[in-house]
């Protein structure tokens, strides 16, 4: 287990502002958010920043779309931040720190850096001959789109002839090859390390274009030598990872915080993260982050889900039907995390049928039910405190912690069912109800307790991924104090005072009819 009680800090990119959140960006975001709490209940000081990318052609045209006028822009991305807010509050995104490219201290920094890089000569003016993607926000040179349509999306591209700023990114070529190769954490999982380190190996870096013409384009952040000119996008985006902590307005804040610990991201943005962002850094003098770890896609038909292919899906199309932490699971538990994944109503319900409602769901509420039915609601006293599953949970808490710092949340939940599922059937072993019966007493309250503290264990276990439910459970089980539940605690047996009322409520899932 890698070294606890410290700071952490972890990014989820900044999501563009030109339409609603769907299921792929919610899928960062509650990624995001299971580490977060994981970290916080292990002790970390965490900083979970997100936020949003509004400057750019792409911005520009939806505000157009939606009937603004140019110069009206951050009026439109202005009107959109709530629907993002709204979006994570349902979905309980505990985010420290909510960052917007159109905030001054973001702008400024960006202004500082782009002065800095020049200043050094990491910077020159030079002709773009080439090609750009406004979706993408890409550019692409003639022999990467020799067919006119962008190698990523297939949609047209604009051709681009001007004068325009280049950022010297062949100059580190390889430095960045020797990087990796020094810290093989720093992109994750390892087949997304693989591929960028062989097209690194492969392939001549071209420097980046990093500005746009005012003639084309004004929406966004000017350049600080020259004002005909404004910044890439991306060039501008990539800056709030240091933008946000302060390295220009809060350097005590960004001293603490970085390196970041984590830039989560889709694999669709890894070369921008792996390739130009360390290498940025790197120009200015700042190590990079520790890691950028890229997960998959979720495909509706085979094919990614996105706005412009029209097969989103409307993360309040489920959230009206199902509850959040469902969702929540059901995207974390499907696929492990890093590959893509397909989504569709029917896998989420069977998930939510045998997982939730079937396995916890059902261990909870026999638990509960018992211990109303024999212990007149109080958890019972016994002789003997540690039985079989203090040795289940202690093993558990290992797999948590390993497969939580490669973030491999499905075999986290798998570990998790595992000890659930364990203690289903020592339900059906021991027979709770035959012990009643026969008159053996001692041996129902161990049983029960036994359980009762299995419980505790496993809703502190999967509160990361279903922070609602957990509290729910919780306080069910008539524990105190849920705002200070600890990790530490799933290895300590015997915790719950005997005496405890419980609290039962509503099953927490009910099965979903077909
Ligand atoms: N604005 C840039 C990021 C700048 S970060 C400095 C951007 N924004 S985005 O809104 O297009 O995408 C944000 C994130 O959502 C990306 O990590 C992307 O991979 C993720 N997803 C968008 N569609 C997705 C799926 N269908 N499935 C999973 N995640 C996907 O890129």
């Amino acid at each position: 287990m890698k070294t606890r009680n410290k700071k952490f800090y972890i990014t989820t990119p900044l999501y563009y502002v030109n339409a609603a959140p769907h299921i792929g960006h919610s899928y960062t975001q509650i990624a995001t958010d299971a580490v977060s709490r994981f970290r916080r209940i292990c002790g970390d000081e965490v900083f979970f920043m997100t936020g949003t990318d509004e400057h750019g052609e792409k911005i520009e045209r939806a505000a157009i779309e939606n009937g603004f006028k140019k110069g009206e822009e951050k009026r439109f991305t202005d009107s959109i931040i709530p629907n993002f807010k709204k979006l994570w509050k349902d979905l309980n995104i505990d985010y420290d720190f909510f960052i917007r490219t159109t905030d001054d201290y973001h702008k400024e920094t960006v202004k500082f850096i782009l002065d800095k890089i020049y200043k050094s000569g990491d910077i020159y003016k030079g002709e773009y001959d080439g090609w750009f993607c406004v979706p993408c926000e890409m550019f692409w040179s003639h022999t990467q789109a020799e067919d006119k349509v962008c190698p990523d999306c297939k949609r047209p591209l604009n051709s681009i002839k001007e004068a325009n700023y280049f950022f010297k990114l062949s100059k580190y070529q390889d430095w960045l090859i020797d990087y990796i190769d020094k810290n093989p954490d720093f992109i994750m999982p390892d087949y997304r390390r693989n591929e960028v380190v062989s097209f690194l190996k492969g392939n001549k870096l071209n420097d980046l274009c990093i500005s746009r013409s005012k003639k084309r384009l004004s929406w966004g952040i000017e350049l600080p030598f020259d004002k005909e000119y404004v910044t890439y996008v991306w060039f501008d985006a990539l800056t709030n990872y240091i933008s946000g902590p302060g390295v220009l307005n809060n350097k005590k804040r960004f001293k603490k915080l970085w390196p970041a610990e984590f830039h989560m991201i889709g694999k669709d943005i890894l070369r921008h993260h792996a390739v130009y962002w360390p290498i940025m850094l790197h120009a200015v003098g700042i190590e990079p982050p520790r890691t950028i770890f890229a997960h998959g896609w979720w495909t509706t038909k085979g094919e990614k889900m996105s706005k412009s292919k029209g097969n989103i899906i409307d993360p309040y199309y489920i959230l009206g039907k199902y509850p959040v932490d469902s969702y929540r699971y059901f995207l974390l538990k499907e696929v492990s995390f890093g590959l893509d994944g397909s989504f569709s109503e029917e896998a989420l319900i069977r998930r939510f049928n045998s997982d939730l409602a079937n396995d916890l769901g059902n261990l909870l509420n026999r638990t509960l039910t018992m211990v109303e039915k024999y212990f007149a609601s109080k958890v019972p006293a016994c002789s003997k405190k540690n039985g079989p599953c203090q040795e289940a949970a202690a093993a558990m808490a290992g797999r948590i912690e390993e497969s939580m710092d490669r973030l491999n949340f499905s075999e986290t939940l798998s570990a998790i069912w595992a000890f659930i599922n364990r203690s289903n059937k020592l339900i059906e072993v021991r027979a709770p109800w035959k012990l009643n019966k026969e008159g053996k007493q001692d041996e129902l309250a161990q049983l029960i307790y036994e359980l009762v503290e299995v419980l505790r264990i496993v809703t502190i276990a999967v509160y990361p991924f279903m922070p609602a439910s957990a509290e729910n459970m919780w306080g069910q089980l008539g524990l105190k104090d849920f705002a200070k539940i600890n990790f530490n605690d799933i290895k300590k047996f015997g915790l719950v005072k005997s005496g405890t009322r419980i609290n039962k409520g509503a099953p927490l899932f009910p099965r979903i009819k077909q």
